[in-house]
């Protein structure tokens, strides 16, 4: 079914995120018709029926948005820094799924002098933060378990998101150098901004109003 042009389609990113951001916007009054969590459908009718949310990963979620098949969508910073997107704005700060990008290193070792290679998953960030530092790194591209790079020898620091540490802890690696507190943002397509604005804006006000009273 093709929605009419006055649908607004809401991206959302699946997972732990997905947990915390449903209830703000059901305090925006917004639900989804089917329970997502248990679901295998990625389009959801909502309770408006002019709202739809779609559920994907989250790094998926900036592109729905950019392309503007997405009207509004929620990811993490960490996916927006690193996608770097030109065609889309951050409305707000859900303030949930918070934790921060960091290096990380093994456990009381010293990074060696000159280069230094990193493994991450975000990898337009860990290029961006080391050469604003003036350091030289070769970049090694991973999509999971960065952790095991430096243990391995791959590496020897790591660009990743670190919530209660349990995982560096787990693997003999310690937190090195901050680079970006983390949370779930809302964003919004130029598109839809210019084309449903006065639809766009209310959710907006609702949704901050869930997160003031989130707190
Ligand atoms: C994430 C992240 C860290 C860990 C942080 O990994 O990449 O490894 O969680 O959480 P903690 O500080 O509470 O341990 P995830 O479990 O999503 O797996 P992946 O990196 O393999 O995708
Ligand atoms: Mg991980």
């Amino acid at each position: 079914m093709q929605p009419s042009s006055d649908t607004i389609t809401i991206a959302l990113s699946k997972g732990r995120p997905l947990k915390e951001t449903l209830p703000l916007f059901a305090a925006a009054g917004i639900e989804p018709l089917e329970d997502v969590h248990t679901s295998r459908k990625l389009i959801f009718e909502t309770n408006r029926p002019d709202v739809r949310m779609i559920i994907i990963r989250s790094s998926d979620v900036p592109t729905y948005v950019e392309y503007g098949v997405a009207d509004l969508g929620v990811t993490g910073k960490d996916v927006l820094m690193e996608y770097g997107a030109q065609d889309m704005y951050e409305l707000l700060d859900l303030n949930v799924s918070r934790c921060k990008l960091m290096t990380a290193k093994i456990k009381g070792e010293q990074l060696p002098p000159g280069k230094i290679k990193v493994a991450s998953k975000f990898i337009n960030v860990a290029r961006r933060y080391f050469a604003n530092q003036g350091r030289q790194v070769e970049l090694i591209k991973l999509y999971g378990g960065m952790e095991l790079a430096p243990i391995m020898n791959l590496a020897d620091v790591i660009v990743d998101i670190v919530d209660t540490g349990n995982t560096l802890r787990a693997n003999g690696l310690e937190t090195d150098e901050f680079i970006a507190d983390i949370s779930a943002r809302v964003i919004a397509s130029r598109l839809a901004l210019k084309m449903k604005d006065e639809k766009i804006k209310p959710i907006i006000e609702m949704l901050a109003n869930a997160v003031n009273n989130n707190g």
